[in-house]
């Protein structure tokens, strides 16, 4: 087919555009995990309950996607619902994501599997969850069953989801389960998860090669902020940038590419595989402003403070965050010397107004576009969110969806900005 495919080792590849979902948040009735208790325990606004009711609903929402012209899509498989008791395992919950694959590949569409999305299973958080380094095989025992299962349907898997942004508000603000405030307990996390990371890419690669399997690309989802400086001409403002985007956005892509960490406190450590990467998953939504602070209670020696800047003429979504699609491109470029394609698995707004998810939209498509013009490997493109749903801690306010859903009627309506995704994937697809 002619027109755009991914250099590299996507090559045989067409680019992978759709859009993105996570189990808790659009399943419904995910009774077995974290979430659900911190929910109960009315730690949030909200509860998720039915959610979008998807656990039902997915071949209905998947013929949606197909009738969109999506070429991929990316979900997240629920460890508790496989597990939901220690080594206990649900054969229904392995039925049913069967008829997921089956549903998916019917409607002609590339999966791709995220196996931790935020949520654990309750008695993996009893056992001390992610805090303690032995735990990690618990996690193992369940990506060993799920590939074995389903890796005759996917060539691309992301281990974890944003591991950075899950330590923050699970282990040091405290606001998601399991409700910690602690520096050291975030740190013994930070390294727990790299590590699963890494053994979850090495057992995935060692399941595939036994079968002589298709090609499998395996990554993880990195949430990727722009930061900027409060006031450039501060010195101050500019260190506190440095080190907060090297914490936050390249740590973990520097010590997967090169299996050597360093981070603070002098603590060095060999990672047991060298290059545990085949792409680069991104998660962007966002800049923030940097201002150094001698508060407490923030990141990187409670020196940084986002600047509040609430007056300031910028565009911003529903929750406040700014829209700014210049750091997509700048990051995109700034991911070049790390020779590895990138798919970007969530990129999205939440607005009320559809219009400005359609400029959203536009601007971002135009920066990866350019970027694709300027040399950059970028293997696709998957919108956050498929349709409105369950945002954490905010509950159901925040409306991210191409897809609007009644949550009376739990109708689906897809909204003109689906349609104008679908235009842009396409152009870009049949630029040369
Ligand atoms: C990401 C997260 C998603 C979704 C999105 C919008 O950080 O992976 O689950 O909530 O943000 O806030």
């Amino acid at each position: 087919m002619p027109g755009y495919s991914v250099p590299d080792r996507f090559m045989h590849h067409t680019f992978l555009w759709g859009s993105a979902t996570s189990s808790h948040q659009v399943e419904g009735n995910n009774v077995h995990n974290d979430w659900w208790s911190w929910e109960q325990k009315g730690a949030v606004i909200e509860k998720s309950g039915i959610a979008c009711d998807h656990y039902r609903r997915f071949n209905e929402d998947f013929a949606l996607i197909r009738s969109l012209g999506h070429t991929a899509h990316r979900f997240s498989l629920e460890w508790s619902r496989f597990e939901p008791k220690e080594n206990q395992w649900d054969e229904r919950a392995f039925d049913h994501y069967g008829e997921v694959f089956q549903s998916l590949k019917k409607n002609g569409i590339e999966p791709v599997v995220t196996l931790h999305h935020f949520t654990n299973p309750v008695w993996f958080h009893e056992r001390g969850g992610w805090l303690k380094a032995e735990n990690n095989a618990y996690f193992l025992r369940y990506v060993r069953r799920v590939v074995e299962t389903y890796g005759k349907y996917v060539k691309f898997w992301i281990t974890i989801n944003e591991p950075i942004v899950y330590l923050y508000y699970s282990y040091l603000a405290g606001e998601w389960p399991p409700g910690i405030k602690s520096y050291r307990a975030a740190w013994k996390v930070f390294y727990h998860l790299l590590l699963a990371h890494v053994q979850a890419y090495r057992l995935i690669h060692d399941l595939y090669e036994q079968k002589s399997a298709k090609p499998v690309y395996v990554s993880l989802a990195k949430h990727w902020t722009e930061m900027r400086p409060d006031n450039p001409n501060s010195i101050a403002d500019r260190v506190t940038v440095f080190s907060r985007d090297w914490l936050f956005n390249r740590l973990y892509f520097d010590a997967l590419t090169s299996g050597f960490l360093f981070y603070p406190g002098l603590f060095c450590e060999y990672l047991p595989l060298r290059q545990s990467l085949d792409f680069l998953g991104i998660n962007y939504y966002t800049l923030q402003r940097i201002r150094s602070s001698s508060k407490t209670g923030e990141w990187m020696g409670a020196m940084v403070e986002h600047a509040p800047g609430a007056d300031s003429p910028v565009e911003r979504n529903q929750m406040g965050w700014v829209i700014h699609p210049e750091g997509l491109s700048s990051l995109l470029k700034r991911l070049r010397p790390y020779h590895l394609p990138v798919l970007i698995c969530e990129n999205g707004i939440c607005a009320e107004n559809d219009e400005q998810r359609v400029r959203y939209i536009q601007s971002h498509l135009q920066a990866v576009t350019s970027a694709i013009a300027d040399g950059v490997s970028v293997a696709g493109y998957l919108y956050w969110s498929l349709m409105d749903n369950f945002e954490w801690a905010h509950g159901f306010g925040p409306r991210f969806g191409i897809v609007e859903v009644d949550y009376k009627t739990l109708q689906r309506k897809i909204r003109p900005s689906a349609y104008v995704l679908t235009e842009l994937c396409r152009k870009l697809m049949a630029q040369p």
